[in-house]
This record gives C-alpha cells, sequence and structure tokens, in this order.
C-alpha cells in the first residue's frame, strides 16, 4: 500500500519531549510492525520563532497540505513569546488553514485509580467531545477600542456559520451512528447568546431528526458542567462551539486523571483522506519542561487515535490496553501516581507494545 507521511512538530515547553516519545512509538510501528510511515520532522516552535522570526512558513503549510497524512503536534507556548504570535500561527494555521473543522477529544478513564470522583470508576467516565473548530470566537474578529482609556471596550465576536454548525453537528451524530453510540448530547449557551447559539439549536434540531435511532438532547453548557462531574456515565457523544469544547475537554480531563491523559484529533470529519493533526490536550506546561517529569501517555494516547485514523484501529486498542496497565502497575509518571519520569513511563510503554507486535 501507499506510505504515509507523518509531519511532527514537537513546538515549545514540554511538547518536544513528549513528541519524542511518541515518536519513538512511531518508529517501532515502522521498523518492527513495518507499517509504511515516513516520518519527517520539522523545527517550529518558539526557539525557532525567536531565532529567525519563522512561525509557519506558507512552503511548509503547502507541502503538509499536499504531502502529509497527518501531523504529530506537541504544545505551543512560551513565556518569552507573551502575545503567542507562533502559537496562534501554527495552531490555528492547521486548525483553520487545513479546515480541520472536528476537534475529537475523547474523554475516557483507563482506570478506576484515574476518576476522582467519589463512588465513581473508569466505566463512568467514556465520552467523546466533538469541538467545532473553525469557527466561534476563535475566528478573531473584534478589536480594541479607546485602547488604554477609562472608556476602552473590547470585542471579540463569535462567529456561526450555518455551515459550520452543521458540519459539526452531523460528524458528532455520524460517529455515533458508526460507533455503535446512543446518545448525543449538544450544548450552548443560546439562553444568554440568543443569536448565535439559536441557530445551534435550530440545526441540532434538524440534523437530529435523521438519526431516530440515536437518543438526543441538548443541555446548556454550565448545567452540563455540573452533570458531568454529578454523573458523566450519562454522556456518550457530546457537540459543542469552538470556546465551549476547549473548557469542557479541560474539565473532562479532570475524570480521566488530567491533562496528561487527554489525547485528540482535528480532523476533516467528512474526508478522512485530507491530512490530520494530532495532539494532546494539553499545553507546553512550562513549568514542567526539561524536567523528565510530564507525562507521556497523552501524547502516546495521540498516536493510537492518529493511527486508527490512517487505517489501523486495533493499534489504537493495543496502545490503550498497554497504557491502563501502565497506570495499574504504577508504570507511570507522579501526575497519576508513579514513580517513573517520562522517558522510562514511555519506555515501559513501548517494550510492552514492542513485544506484542
Ligand atoms: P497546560 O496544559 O500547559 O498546563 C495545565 C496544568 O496541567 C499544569 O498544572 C500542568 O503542569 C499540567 N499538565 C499539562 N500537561 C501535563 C503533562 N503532560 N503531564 C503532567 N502534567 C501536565 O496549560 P497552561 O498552563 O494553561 O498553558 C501553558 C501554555 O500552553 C500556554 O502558553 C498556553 O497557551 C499553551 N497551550 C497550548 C496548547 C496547545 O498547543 N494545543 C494547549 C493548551 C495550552
Ligand atoms: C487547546 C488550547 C488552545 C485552544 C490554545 C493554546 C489557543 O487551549 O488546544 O485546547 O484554546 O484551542
Ligand atoms: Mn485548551
Amino acid at each position: 500500500s501507499q506510505r504515509k507521511k507523518i509531519a511532527i512538530i514537537g513546538g515549545d515547553g514540554i511538547g518536544p519531549s513528549v513528541t519524542h516519545e511518541a515518536k519513538l512509538l512511531l518508529e517501532i510501528y515502522r521498523d518492527k510492525a513495518g507499517l509504511p510511515l515516513d516520518l519527517w520532522e520539522l523545527d517550529l516552535g518558539a526557539d525557532r520563532y525567536l531565532r529567525d522570526g519563522v512561525t509557519f512558513p506558507k512552503e511548509i503549510q503547502i507541502a503538509v497540505q499536499r504531502e502529509c497524512a497527518a501531523v504529530l503536534l506537541g504544545a505551543l507556548g512560551d513565556p518569552r513569546v507573551p502575545g503567542l504570535e507562533h502559537a496562534r500561527d501554527i495552531l490555528f494555521g492547521m486548525r483553520f488553514g487545513f479546515d480541520l473543522y472536528a476537534n475529537v477529544r475523547p474523554v475516557k478513564a483507563l482506570s478506576d485509580r484515574l476518576v476522582p470522583l467519589k463512588g465513581r470508576g473508569a466505566k463512568d467516565v467514556d465520552m467523546v467531545v466533538f469541538r467545532e473548530n473553525t469557527e466561534g470566537v476563535y475566528v478573531g474578529m473584534g478589536g480594541q477600542f479607546k485602547r488604554g482609556t477609562p472608556d476602552e471596550v473590547a470585542i471579540n465576536e463569535d462567529l456561526n456559520t450555518r455551515k459550520g454548525v452543521e458540519r459539526i453537528v452531523r460528524a458528532a451524530f455520524e460517529f455515533a451512528k458508526r460507533t455503535g453510540k446512543k446518545r448525543v448530547c449538544m450544548a450552548d449557551k443560546s439562553n444568554a447568546m440568543r443569536h448565535a447559539h439559536e441557530l445551534w439549536l435550530r440545526v441540532f434540531d434538524e440534523v437530529r431528526r435523521e438519526y431516530p435511532e440515536i437518543e438526543s438532547r441538548h443541555l446548556y453548557v454550565d448545567a452540563l458542567c455540573l452533570l458531568m462531574i454529578q454523573d458523566p456515565s450519562q454522556f456518550e457523544v457530546l457537540v459543542m462551539n469552538n470556546l465551549f469544547g476547549d473548557i469542557v475537554t479541560d474539565l473532562g480531563a479532570a475524570l480521566q486523571g488530567g491533562l496528561g491523559m487527554a489525547a485528540s484529533a482535528n480532523v476533516h470529519a467528512s474526508d478522512p483522506t485530507r491530512v490530520a493533526m494530532f495532539e494532546p490536550v494539553h499545553g507546553s506546561a512550562p513549568p514542567l519542561a526539561g524536567k523528565d517529569i510530564a507525562n507521556p501517555f497523552a501524547a502516546i494516547l495521540t498516536v493510537g487515535m492518529m493511527l486508527t485514523h490512517l487505517g489501523w484501529p486495533d493499534e489504537e486498542t493495543r496502545i490503550e490496553r498497554v497504557v491502563a496497565a501502565a497506570i495499574e502497575e504504577k508504570a507511570c509518571t507522579v501526575d497519576v501516581g508513579g514513580t517513573l519520569g517520562t522517558r522510562a513511563a514511555a519506555a515501559w510503554v513501548r517494550e510492552r507494545v514492542a513485544k506484542e507486535l
């Protein structure tokens, strides 16, 4: 079959080290399992930006879009770049530039030990959030007026299009149908954001009629946050706008053992042959950088999502099972109750995976 080229961007802070561990896992799949993967490391991030002003060059964007099946990204954000210009150029350059409208973020606990809620376990935390990834307040529409005066006004507009809302809602239902999930819940704030979010309500009501076998539900996003803590077992597939998806998935990460356990995919859901981008949900965690303590499992589970996307779903299952075993045996970093460093925890998982291949 055809070879798959994968661009790798470590980025900033803990990004390069967790991405390096994930890359070593991809190398095992290439060298031991014979998967037709070509790995292409890109030197992008704060260091590069501070060195020569480069953020995300057009020719790289074009090459990635033309040649790559996937991108593996670590994290972006560095205290030396307070305006985060490079981070936005690279991260949004892919999410918006490649039209990766579905940010798929599983909230799945791999062990009872990781669930912080009293009386709850892993069986209660297993949902997938579909975060709209190309619209909302993230489009950057707005401005600052009378800046620096007492009359200053600052505005960010919440942009929602019929097509944009419909395709993410549909992606959530299609995913539910494909994976045998029975419930889809859409969360908005249509009680306060009348114009922008009434569109979500209306589109959700239309699309759900096409999926009568799936139970659909609407919640205001504040109530969703409450219920995710009170009883997360009621949720299977969630769909919401860009900003709410960002916030709800950090809340979700807390239910699965922290940001060190949360993986994600950015895809053009209706056409999986287009380049997709895979990244842990966490950021660059500057205080943890360079100390060999960051949890590499979010990045490793992200590789699992990538392998499913590329056509090897059994490998995601395998990676998940091995990471769960690492958690069970405390072969993990301190944030999830282990004693190992970043490198040793990742090596433990790689050795197990390699033995099975
Ligand atoms: P963060 O995700 O970097 O950290 C939040 C908390 O989670 C911190 O306590 C951190 O120590 C912990 N944490 C995160 N990843 C971890 C891991 N792998 N192992 C163990 N603990 C982990 O969020 P922040 O501190 O708000 O942001 C830091 C920088 O990262 C900012 O510049 C922010 O803009 C950026 N950021 C980037 C992305 C991305 O690249 N997609 C995502 C989120 C934040
Ligand atoms: C994420 C991050 C980004 C977002 C930041 C870095 C702009 O929080 O990927 O979750 O808000 O999308
Ligand atoms: Mn976030």
